[in-house]
């Protein structure tokens, strides 16, 4: 027999271990961030996204020979079925682009014939095609909802340097794709992370990919996760100059009001993804010849640090970098979405390798022994 629980982890699940994992590893007291064994200041700048990609899903990095069968193998996978294109085509034009990314994922299962193909291979390929599809999914709502042509993936390109040819209509210049292909590096994974945990709960159900993938994105989608980065430019934008950051930070303390982008729940000192967001951040700032918000966001950070002990985390700086390098506002968490299906593809493979259903229990705080009221006499 089954007793009932009695005690309750701590609130928002904080502290507990639910999973081992080889993929990375988010050390809060020292503020390292480990990707499959590569401290991320060893990676950063010095890896592309594709070859974070092969980390996390063999477990090393790739000779020459691997890294053109990855990148081959993606841009195969960018075409995307007509019938997903039509129904990215029939969503409102107002739609949140996360609401249509989740929905374009959702319904590339239905058109994938290998969507509950349980075996190895066709997990793989699904993995694979969910990282080459996202992007297109997100660039081709991005036209739909701007009367602009959906043009066609360019396979010559890598995947930073395709996204941003699909959502400008241009290729980007060799440093707007760095910018990016570094911003996908860093986003690429990170430990148990909400939209991570909520991707292998699915899985562990034996549902299939597609499910587990559009989880993730709900997850991911929120302001406390991945919506924190566009709620950074709104602040900005609210506060508009930097003489008024002091006063707009002290009515939020004293309101209680959080900051985006500051804070974490593991890193208890900086965010390592920070620093490289932040300098990115100043040389793109000092390019445009506009340092405000820059400035900004260095006083904000400054504040929250020493009024309430709290850093800045990724969602901080990478505000000011795509907002520098010119992507929508709203499209910010759909590229945290895009670089982190590496990640989510990666846990829901290691999930299914050694599988267990996550099923924990609750301490029920409801009454007991209440009796049935005829519908006639209820109050
Ligand atoms: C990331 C986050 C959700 C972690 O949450 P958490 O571990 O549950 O921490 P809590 O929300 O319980 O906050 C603990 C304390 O720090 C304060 N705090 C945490 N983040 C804060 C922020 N961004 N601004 C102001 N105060 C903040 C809380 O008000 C609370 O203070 P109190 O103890 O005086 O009440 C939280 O820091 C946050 O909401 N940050 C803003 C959203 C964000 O940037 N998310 C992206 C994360 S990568």
């Amino acid at each position: 027999m089954t007793t009932p629980a009695t005690s309750v982890a701590p609130k928002g699940l904080e502290g507990v271990v639910a999973a081992n994992t080889r993929l990375s590893d988010v050390r809060g007291e020292t503020g390292e961030l480990i990707y499959a064994g590569y401290n991320i200041n060893e990676l950063a700048g010095k890896v592309s996204y594709e070859e974070v990609v092969h980390l996390l899903h063999h477990g090393h990095l790739p000779n020459q020979q691997e890294l053109a069968r990855l990148k081959a193998r993606l841009a195969c996978e960018r075409d995307l079925p007509q019938g997903v294109i039509e129904i990215i085509q029939r969503l409102p034009k107002d739609t949140p682009p996360m609401h249509a990314i989740r929905t374009g994922v959702s319904a590339l299962g239905c058109f994938d014939p290998e969507c509950d193909d349980d075996s190895q291979d066709a997990q793989r390929h699904k993995a694979m095609r969910l990282i080459a599809s996202i992007p297109i999914i997100t660039a081709y709502f991005h036209c739909h909802r701007n009367n602009r042509p959906l043009l066609a993936p360019d396979p010559t390109l890598g995947e930073a340097a395709n996204f941003l040819y699909l959502i400008d209509g241009e290729k980007p210049s060799a440093e707007k794709e760095s910018t990016m292909d570094m911003c996908y590096v860093l986003h690429a994974d990170h430990g148990m992370n909400a939209s991570t945990f909520s991707a292998r709960v699915t899985i562990a159900t034996l549902s299939d990919m597609y499910s587990a993938i559009t989880t993730a994105i709900g997850t991911l989608k929120g302001p406390l996760h991945g919506g924190a980065n566009e709620g950074v430019i709104k602040m900005l934008k609210e506060i508009g100059t930097l003489d008024k950051v002091d006063a707009y930070v002290a009515e939020c303390i004293a309101q209680k009001k959080k900051i985006m982008g500051i804070g974490h729940r593991v890193y208890k000192t900086l965010d390592p993804r920070a620093p490289h967001l932040k300098r990115m951040a100043q040389i793109l700032s000092a390019q445009l010849g506009d340092p405000t918000w820059i400035q900004m966001s260095e006083r904000i950070a400054e504040i929250m640090l020493k009024e309430k002990h709290l850093n800045a985390n990724v969602d901080f700086y990478s505000a000011t970098v795509y907002y520098s390098i010119g992507i929508p506002t709203d499209l910010f968490t759909p590229v945290f979405a895009i670089a982190r299906t590496a990640g989510w593809t990666a846990h829901v493979l290691e999930q299914l390798a050694d599988n267990r259903l996550i099923r924990p229990q609750s301490v029920y705080t409801g009454p007991l022994g209440l009796k049935v009221v005829p519908i006639s006499q209820r109050p």
